[in-house]
């Protein structure tokens, strides 16, 4: 017989924010009652709650709360079925400005959620976004120009992308302090048995994303091509990112919660692959078509921890979990383009994150 769905609530952290609301918003279209787990520290995402709280109704039980505090998260963790952990300090830049609290709030926060899971007893699933800046700047890896774009000398990397046996190398405070929550993550699978699952993400755009200069460049750059302000590019703007859609990516943390049994204790690179991959130059001339203006570009310094290429190799992350092929970036990016069109009219400016500094790192 096969065993009886799982009706007790999912606990998404960060679940105001732009990932954690699109999962949050899944789960509660099937029924599912999620707990947003939020300290509303982003400006901005108090719409994405509203958002939720709007469609939803009492499906949606937020709990306005900060990661650090163990006492609320442990009774909050206490009524879970599944954990998805999103809630972070998520900028590179404010990380270099206040690395403690970067510590804290990514470090700690994720100790204080496995700690409340141990005390469970039970096997209580939790999903980790961690990120590509766990593997450094790949300063090893040759690179030439083709055009608008840095791309590997290597043939094989530039067709497969970066695999999961890449050697990690933290780099920046935001780097050591993911990649430090994510070693014990993992660790938390292989000592104590806490089905666990790291996803290392690429870039993720779409729907619902604050995006500004600190974080959320594809957003960040629609919303300013669309008010018609000039972007700065930090660096010479050829830099490469794997981009993929929210959809996608909520899909592959939903399949890793379906397939739990099979993949916990293991770390994924999600992004969009090297079919989806583009240079910051060459998602600005895509969005000028779509808006059919003159993007403004001006430029600044490179900045710490940049990395002149990035692809992942998502095939070890479709293979375990069955997903399907994702959507194409030029695609996504014009679907996001018409959701922004309509939120930068109700949205009257960018708010940056708190402590904005100019050196941010895409
Ligand atoms: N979006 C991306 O491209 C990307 C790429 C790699 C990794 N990630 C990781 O994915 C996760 C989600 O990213 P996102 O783009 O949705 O970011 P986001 O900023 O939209 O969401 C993060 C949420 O966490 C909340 N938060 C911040 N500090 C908190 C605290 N101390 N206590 C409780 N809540 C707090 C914020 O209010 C926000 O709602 C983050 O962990 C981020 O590091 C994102």
């Amino acid at each position: 017989m096969a065993p009886a769905p799982d009706s007790r609530p999912i606990l998404v952290t960060g679940g105001a924010g732009f990932v954690g609301a699109n999962l949050a918003d899944r789960f509660a279209a099937e029924g599912r009652t999620v707990i947003v787990y939020d300290a509303l520290a982003r400006p901005g995402v108090e719409r994405n709650l509203a958002w939720l709280t709007e469609r939803h109704g009492e499906r949606i039980v937020p709990v306005i709360a900060d990661i650090r505090d163990r006492d609320e998260l442990t009774r909050t963790v206490r009524e879970a079925g599944a954990v998805f952990h999103f809630a972070a300090q998520v900028a590179v830049t404010t990380s270099l400005t206040a690395p403690r609290e970067d510590m804290e709030v990514n470090l700690g926060g994720t100790l204080n959620l496995l700690e409340a899971l141990r005390a469970r007893g039970e096997a209580v699933p939790l999903l980790f976004a961690s990120t590509n800046k766990v593997y450094g700047g790949l300063p090893d890896v040759a690179l030439t120009l083709a055009g608008d774009a840095y791309l590997p000398e290597d043939a094989r990397l530039r067709e497969r992308g970066i695999g999961e046996d890449r050697p990690l190398d933290f780099h920046t405070p935001y780097g050591c302090s993911k990649g430090a929550a994510d070693a014990y993550v993992l660790d938390y699978a292989r000592t104590y048995g806490l089905p666990t699952v790291v996803m290392r993400m690429s870039c993720i755009y779409g729907p619902r994303q604050m995006g500004n200069e600190d974080q959320g460049w594809v957003a960040h750059f629609l919303i300013r091509a669309l008010r018609g302000e000039p972007i700065t590019l930090y660096g010479d703007g050829r830099q490469v990112r794997d981009i993929l859609h929210v959809d996608d990516c909520v899909a592959a943390y939903r399949a890793a919660l379906a397939r739990i049994d099979r993949v916990a204790g293991r770390a994924f690179n999600l992004g969009g692959g090297p079919s989806n991959a583009v240079s910051l130059r060459g998602l600005i001339a895509h969005a000028g078509q779509l808006l059919g203006r003159e993007i403004v570009i001006e430029t600044g310094p490179w900045r710490p921890g940049d990395q002149r290429y990035y692809v992942s190799d998502p095939s070890r992350v479709i293979e375990a979990l069955g997903l399907e092929r994702p959507l194409s970036w030029r695609e996504g990016v014009a679907q996001l383009a018409g959701w922004l069109r309509e939120w930068v009219e109700v949205a009257p400016s960018t708010e940056p994150l708190p402590r904005r500094q100019p050196e941010a790192v895409l």
